[in-house]
């Protein structure tokens, strides 16, 4: 498997380009189900994440081409294309891969009438159950089904009828279902307490320009008039915001100064207040987000919520961003039961950190010393790149296939402004 090798110490500088976003990305693939026209997206980033949806999107029998890539480009143009829907099944082995899959069942049950797709079982951070997604199709009229591991949901007549959905809690995906699954309904549908993420509003966006109805967007009522049916767009995917604030923790720990190319403030105010009260210097450019800093970040307090609150996507990042600042730190987790995987191997780099129950206490220290990890998710595998890029000597994570779900060429970002970074292929 293959190693990136860092060997830390060197302070960022320079400008690095912001990607399209993942988890905009794995909900407006699905989108093309939703219509027999094509789907371009532009700004598609190149992730093992992308590719995987790519793949079930063809075995249900959308056809996908990809132009104008060459390897120097960052980001890709995708047209998918469904003409005829050749199956309505997500099977097993690839959503457990691959959680996100779970997001073709709204737009399949919009278009087919029906679909069975498989459980996706729990992962690294949590359970991760699914009800909410269930239960705001039913409230649109679905019929669900669950057998031998598989959701099998039926909307009588071939369409969904419309109605009312409350969230109990916060659901960002179980909103993006809901959304795909409405657009077609017979009638309207209303969502209350929905997720507001800007990738929410990337999605109703995309939904617009293909002929949906969709209103309240961006606030946490929604209100989708169905539509006989959707016709065909281009739609270019919004830059990705926690890749752009990870890259600003990497900033700040090493005493640097970049620009994050393309990045959009007012998608991440939450990242850059935290950054703010870490010190750093954090400023709009013409063409992106500039963040700097000089000394040792100061302690935080972040606590994570849905947006527009402080992402549960950064607080790794920024927890290794705190294990050099010059006190303490506190961190609370509130959206997933289990995200301080990164903590034990953090801890083999030399960090000071005490985790209780959902908060975590980070003492900052005066050192990090380098240390072969690993991870067992995403962004918990980032911070431990952040924390490499400031320890002392080298660090060996391993583990990449991770990080290559969610980071589009992260050593060549990292290279090319000053970071002393390899991927060591296995071969
Ligand atoms: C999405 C993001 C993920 C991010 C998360 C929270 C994608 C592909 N992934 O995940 O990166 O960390 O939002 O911002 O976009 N819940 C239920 N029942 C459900 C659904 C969710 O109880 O049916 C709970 C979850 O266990 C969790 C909370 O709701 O505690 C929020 O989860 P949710 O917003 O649904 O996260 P995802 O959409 O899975």
């Amino acid at each position: 498997m293959d190693q990136i090798v860092i060997r830390g110490g060197q302070r960022l500088k320079g400008r690095i380009p912001i990607s399209g976003a993942k988890n905009a990305a794995l909900t407006l693939l699905p989108c093309a189900l939703l219509t027999d026209e094509p789907l371009t997206l532009r700004n598609l980033p190149r992730l093992a994440d992308v590719d995987g949806f790519g793949h079930l999107l063809n075995q249900l029998g959308c056809s996908t081409t990809i132009e104008g890539s060459r390897p120097e480009d960052f980001g890709r143009v995708m047209t998918a294309r469904t003409t005829t829907l050749t199956s309505t099944v997500a099977p097993y082995d690839i959503v457990r891969k691959m959680r996100a899959s779970i997001l073709v069942l709204g737009p399949l049950l919009a278009r087919a009438g029906e679909a069975t797709v498989s459980l996706p079982g729990g992962c690294a951070i949590g359970n991760r159950p699914i009800d909410l997604h269930l239960k705001a199709l039913e409230a649109f009229g679905a019929q669900i089904e669950l057998t031998s591991g598989y959701v099998k949901a039926v909307a009588p007549g071939g369409r969904l009828a419309g109605g009312k959905f409350t969230f109990p809690v916060v659901s960002v995906g179980a909103t993006e279902n809901a959304l795909m699954a409405a657009s077609l309904a017979k009638g309207t549908c209303v969502l209350e307490n929905a997720a507001r993420e800007p990738e929410i509003v990337d999605l109703c966006n995309c939904l617009v320009a293909m002929g949906a109805h969709v209103e309240g967007i961006g606030t946490e009522t929604l209100t989708i008039e169905g539509v006989d049916r959707l016709h065909g767009a281009t739609y270019r995917v919004m830059a990705d915001r926690i890749e752009a604030g990870s890259y600003a923790c990497a900033a700040v720990i090493t005493e640097g100064d970049v620009e994050l190319v393309g990045a959009k403030a007012d998608e991440m105010e939450a990242t850059l207040s935290a950054l703010r009260q870490a010190g750093a210097t954090v400023e709009e450019t013409k063409t992106g987000i500039r963040v700097a800093m000089s000394g040792r970040a100061q302690p935080v307090t972040l606590s994570t919520a849905p947006y527009p609150g402080f992402a549960t996507d950064m607080q790794a990042q920024f927890m290794a961003m705190a294990t050099l600042g010059s006190g303490a730190s506190l961190f609370t987790e509130t959206i997933f039961e289990n995200r301080y995987m990164h903590v034990p191997e953090l801890a083999r780099m030399g960090c000071d950190i005490d985790v209780r129950g959902r908060s975590a206490v980070v003492r900052g220290v005066d050192r990090l010393v380098g240390a072969p990890v690993m991870a067992t998710d995403l962004r918990a595998s980032m911070s431990l790149i952040i924390a490499g890029l400031a320890a002392q000597g080298t660090t060996e994570v391993n583990r990449v296939y991770h990080l290559d779900r969610g980071y589009e060429r992260l050593e060549e970002k990292l290279q090319a402004v000053g970071a002393d970074i390899e991927r060591i292929s296995a071969g």
